[in-house]
């Protein structure tokens, strides 16, 4: 299998569930701390070692091209001003990674999504990353699912433990597990009611798949919810081959949800340095 050097990340979704803030902001660029959603999904990739950035976009979306672009005059007046430190920052970011873009028409699925991306990821494999998901982990998430795509040279699903009637809300795997890390994939279904999941293993937004995945896009109709569905294409291919999952190491967070962010936020500004103590501080006086 070649190495993975393309990532795509799908960001044309209306960001429904976090209204008013996403009437006319990507919510891809609501900013945990100081950062937005998409450039910590885009520095797991980095950091993982993709070195293309393919965003999925749509109408209302172009803050997200600008974020990855050269800010020519907020640079030039940072640096008239000295602040040398922000400068670096912020030139780090463009810097990142290779980026191409492409539109998606109409919010027709997750799986129609990766399907426009097919001419810019070409014949090599790639990793689909969703930037409501995000994973906190001293590994990157993807890394550790590079290391059993690169063991079993197969597509690789990241999965984490949902107990309960919330696991309805995922994709679900059936599985023979390999060992606590690492499961073969039997069987999957996207969102099934929470009596009939075939397990509490539920697939989260970080997939290593191959190409031979976009001619069965091309033909996946509607599936749950109305929408062509990445899940029921990975289950077709899981009739010709073989797929694994990586319980990865880490915490994910659903930065898209508004109860989600909240706690993402929290979590993520407790870590850091200059705000830590201070924060902690405020919690406890709260006296909750
Ligand atoms: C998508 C996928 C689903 C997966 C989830 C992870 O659903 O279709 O299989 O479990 O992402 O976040 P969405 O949350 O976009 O409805």
């Amino acid at each position: 299998m070649p190495k993975l050097r393309k990532a795509v990340f799908p960001a044309a979704g209306l960001g429904t569930r976090f209204l008013p803030a996403t009437k006319v902001m990507p919510k891809e660029m609501l900013a945990l701390v100081d950062k937005p959603l998409i450039q910590y999904v885009v520095e797991e990739a980095v950091d993982s070692g993709i070195e293309n950035v393919v965003i999925v976009t749509g109408r209302g979306k172009q803050a997200l091209e600008d974020h990855f672009d050269i800010s020519f005059e907020l640079a030039q007046t940072l640096a008239e001003r000295g602040k040398e430190s922000v400068l670096k920052e912020l030139n780090k970011v463009h810097n990142l990674a290779q980026f191409s873009y492409v539109r998606q028409k109409q919010a027709l699925g997750l799986g129609h999504a990766v399907l426009v991306a097919r001419d810019l990821v070409g014949d090599e494999p790639f990793a689909v990353m969703l930037p409501d998901d995000i994973v906190d982990a001293e590994e990157p998430c993807l890394k550790q699912m590079m290391a059993v795509y690169e063991k079993y040279q197969a597509p690789v699903i990241a999965v984490t433990q949902i107990d309960g009637p919330e696991i309805s809300r995922f994709g679900v795997i059936a599985h023979e597990k390999i060992d606590e890390q690492t499961y073969k994939i039997t069987d999957m279904v996207e969102k099934p009611p929470y009596q009939q999941a075939p397990s509490n293993m539920a697939i989260i937004g970080r997939y290593i798949l191959t190409p031979d995945l976009f001619p069965i896009l091309e033909q996946t109709g509607k599936g749950t919810g109305g929408e062509i569905q990445l899940t029921d294409a990975m289950k077709k291919l899981l009739a010709v081959r073989p797929f694994y999952a990586c319980k990865f190491k880490g915490k994910r967070h659903d930065a898209g949800d508004k109860l989600g962010f909240l706690i993402a936020t929290i979590e993520f500004a407790l870590k850091r340095k200059e705000f830590s103590e201070d924060l902690r501080g405020y919690l406890k006086s709260l006296k909750l």
